[in-house]
């Protein structure tokens, strides 16, 4: 990791704490304006190692031997000026003669004034870095250490974390493809207090988002109300309630796309009538609710979607599980099933494990039956639907 001369730098100890908890080892090299944001011996306790510093190396020939040693290579915060420097190749200190010995996969967090990230030197310095295959992570927006908000915010040490994590996964074989994925369970409100609902978390598709987005994918999540947040991650994330709105959402994103899951357990019937006042209970001992069918979108999707355009489904079953899975598939124009049996304990709705069958559309194909942690599911259907 290489620290820069921005204020953010302060944020990085708490960015090392969590590397150190992930079982990563890591090496830091510090520029001398980065030594007055944060305390070498802070990092040096953090990390367990010395900290590399422009008069603090011996013979071991640091900027070579460090980035061979490294699977991927952080500069957080990264200034105008290194972003500069790195790209025209100058190597005048010891993290830019790093940057330009490696050889790894470099990520580069820029942080900065938002004028000065604004500023087409940097934005230029930016796309000839991009160009280069070099991966620089967008600041965030929101405010900034001179007091403005703005674009130009160092990302958050969690999200930091997950770039490093996605630059290191194993395959990057949805590099350049949009997956768009529901998840989460719809809201489907009576009045103004009171909805229909279902035990889905949406685990199952933010399993299958994290996992596309590890592989490189563009990735867009249309969620129902859940309790967790995809915001560390680069998704964008549509928040729905209602059946309706996550079919206008799905509807609106699906030419974007090139695989559709739908993982989201999107209620079947709405209130016929919608009461926009709360409805009383006195002097109603019994309450008769009228229901009307919400539309499949599934379906909407299986007609609309282009030739090219993968379809995957999941099927929430309690009896003939395959049978009806395959009847669903057909009548959707769905690519791949995934058949799931909501009745067995320890899978389907609010459990982090699940026991998937994957049937494809095409029956030359074999069917596989996936069980184990939803991530570690999502990762084998991908690896599945990719391959095949
Ligand atoms: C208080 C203060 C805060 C600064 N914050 C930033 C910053 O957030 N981002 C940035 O690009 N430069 C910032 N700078 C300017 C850099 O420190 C300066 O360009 C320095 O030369 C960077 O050196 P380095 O890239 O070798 O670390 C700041 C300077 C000062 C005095």
């Amino acid at each position: 990791m290489g620290i820069t001369g921005g204020i953010a730098a302060y944020k990085i100890p708490g960015l090392v704490r969590l590397i150190k908890k992930a079982g990563c080892e890591i090496e830091i090299i510090l520029t001398e304006a980065a030594k007055n944001f944060v305390a070498p011996m802070t990092l040096e306790t953090l990390s367990g190692r010395k900290i590399w510093t422009e008069n603090n190396f011996d013979f071991n020939i640091p900027h070579v031997n460090l980035t061979q040693w490294a699977n991927v290579f952080v500069i957080a915060p990264c200034t105008a000026n290194t972003l500069a420097k790195i790209a025209h190749g100058i190597s005048d200190n010891l993290l830019t003669s790093a940057v330009i010995a490696s050889t790894c996969p470099l990520l580069i967090f820029p942080a900065m004034n938002e004028n000065m990230y604004a500023n087409k030197a940097t934005q230029e310095n930016i796309k000839i870095l991009s160009e280069r295959g070099i991966k620089v992570i967008n600041p965030a927006e929101g405010e900034l250490a001179c007091g403005v908000s703005g674009k130009g915010r160092m990302n958050e040490p969690e999200e930091i974390l997950l770039e490093i994590f996605r630059a290191l996964y194993p395959v990057h074989d949805l590099v350049n493809k949009k997956v768009l994925i529901t998840a989460g369970p719809t809201h489907e409100y009576l009045d103004p207090v009171r909805f229909i609902s279902n035990p889905s978390t949406g685990k199952m598709g933010a399993a299958m988002a994290r996992a596309a987005w590890y592989r490189g994918a563009e990735v867009k999540i249309i969620s129902g109300p859940v309790n967790f947040n995809f915001n560390s991650y680069g998704f964008e994330v549509i928040k729905i309630k209602s059946a309706l709105e996550m079919l206008e959402a799905v509807k609106k994103n699906l030419s974007w796309a090139d695989f559709i899951v739908k993982a989201a357990a999107v209620g079947d019937y709405r209130a016929k009538n919608f009461s926009p006042q709360k409805i009383k209970r006195e002097g109603k001992n019994d309450l008769v609710i009228e229901l009307s069918q919400n539309p499949d979108i599934s379906a909407e999707v299986g007609k609309l979607k282009r030739e090219n355009q993968i379809l995957i489904g999941f099927a929430a079953e309690t009896q003939n599980i395959s049978e009806n899975a395959r009847e669903k598939l057909a009548r959707k124009n769905l690519d791949y099933i995934l058949a799931n049996d909501v009745s067995e304990k320890n899978s389907g709705f609010a459990v982090d494990t699940n026991t998937v069958k994957l049937i494809p559309k095409d029956i030359n194909k074999t069917e596989k039956i996936f069980s184990g942690l939803k991530d570690d599911i999502a990762c084998e259907i991908w690896d599945n639907v990719i391959s095949l």
